[in-house]
């Protein structure tokens, strides 16, 4: 299906466009993006995720939108400026996206848009599949009216798949980035007590699994974006200490990580113990289900 993506400057967005044939992009400034992009992309539309994008009317020729946009939420401290632009790229973004969609002269059959297992905040020891509860706090609350936007096109008779993601582990970018060269010198260490369930995806399977959700016409609502087997914290810790060969005896105290990060440090440490639940279900095959192969994967990259 010929496919418009947003975010595909992006950490996931420009590795699922490499997969595609003949993409089109919607990114906030052509110029700049046109070298992060791959050769195959066909079609780059700008636009201000802030006011929306023109009109497409005979324009739009897709078959499927993958909207992946959003503010980094790990990257700089969360001040009330940060937080808004985490809560409008994501909000006002997909309400402008499914407006400017909706000008088009014939309709994507379908749209697979990003969320994230902060829809569920922090729910412990829960088993949580996709009929679990949203949590409260600022991330639920993003994700709920994230969700609710993307969700305005099922009225118009799309198929809206919302990908609730966890975290992705890959080469090159997202959390790996950050925790790798920590690791990589001896200064890694479980979080707090390290018991905290953490929902980890490798990028591979996260990329297959929106593409696999784009061709399965069955598939709709809800769908968690995590490997089938969550670990703690500090079985995390103890896996890729092992996969870079150092020790990881140095746990970083919440109020320190408070300190440094503001309100994101409180994600830090939100237990969410999520399986896949719909993915597993309706026959989707992770090619890394185990959290040691992953790593290892990432780790000789
Ligand atoms: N990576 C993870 O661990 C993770 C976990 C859970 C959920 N997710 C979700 O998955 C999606 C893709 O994640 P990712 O890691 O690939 O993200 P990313 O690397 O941070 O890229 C997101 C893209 O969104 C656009 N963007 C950034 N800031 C924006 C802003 N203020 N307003 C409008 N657009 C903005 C940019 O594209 P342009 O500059 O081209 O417009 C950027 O390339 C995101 O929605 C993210 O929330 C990711």
């Amino acid at each position: 299906m010929k496919t418009l993506v947003t975010g595909g400057t992006g950490f996931v967005g420009n590795k699922l466009l490499s997969k595609l044939t003949d993409p089109g992009v919607v990114t906030r400034d052509a110029s700049r993006s046109r070298s992060k992009l791959p050769n195959n992309v066909d079609q780059v539309f700008e636009w201000d995720a802030a006011k929306g994008l023109k009109d497409f009317g005979p324009s739009f020729d897709y078959q499927a939108v993958v909207n992946l946009m959003g503010e980094s939420i790990a990257d700089g401290r969360w001040t009330e400026e940060k937080k808004k632009r985490i809560r409008d790229s994501r909000i006002v973004g997909t309400r402008h996206l499914v407006d400017s969609i909706l000008t088009a002269d014939r309709l994507p059959e379908v749209l697979v848009s990003a969320s994230a297992v902060g829809y569920y905040g922090d729910p412990g020891e829960d088993v949580v599949t996709e009929r679990h509860a949203a949590g409260e706090g600022f991330l639920p609350d993003v994700c709920e009216q994230w969700e609710a936007e993307a969700l305005r096109m099922t009225d118009h008779g799309v198929r809206v798949v919302l990908i609730r993601i966890g975290i992705v582990l890959g080469a090159g970018g997202g959390a790996m980035e950050k925790m790798l060269p920590l690791f990589r010198w001896g200064l890694g260490g479980k979080l707090g007590d390290g018991k905290q369930w953490m929902p980890w995806i490798h990028v591979d399977d996260l990329v297959n699994l929106i593409a696999w959700a784009v061709n399965n016409r069955n598939l709709s609502g809800p769908v968690n974006a995590v490997a089938p087997n969550p670990v703690r914290n500090v079985q995390f810790t103890r896996a890729l200490a092992r996969a870079v060969n150092r020790p990881a005896f140095l746990p970083a105290p919440k109020f320190g990580l408070k300190l440094a990060l503001g309100e994101f440090a409180d994600s830090l440490f939100f237990s969410q113990r999520v399986t896949p639940e719909k993915a597993l279900t309706n026959g989707f095959d992770f090619q890394f289900a185990d959290l040691d192969a992953a790593l290892t994967e990432i780790v000789a990259r």
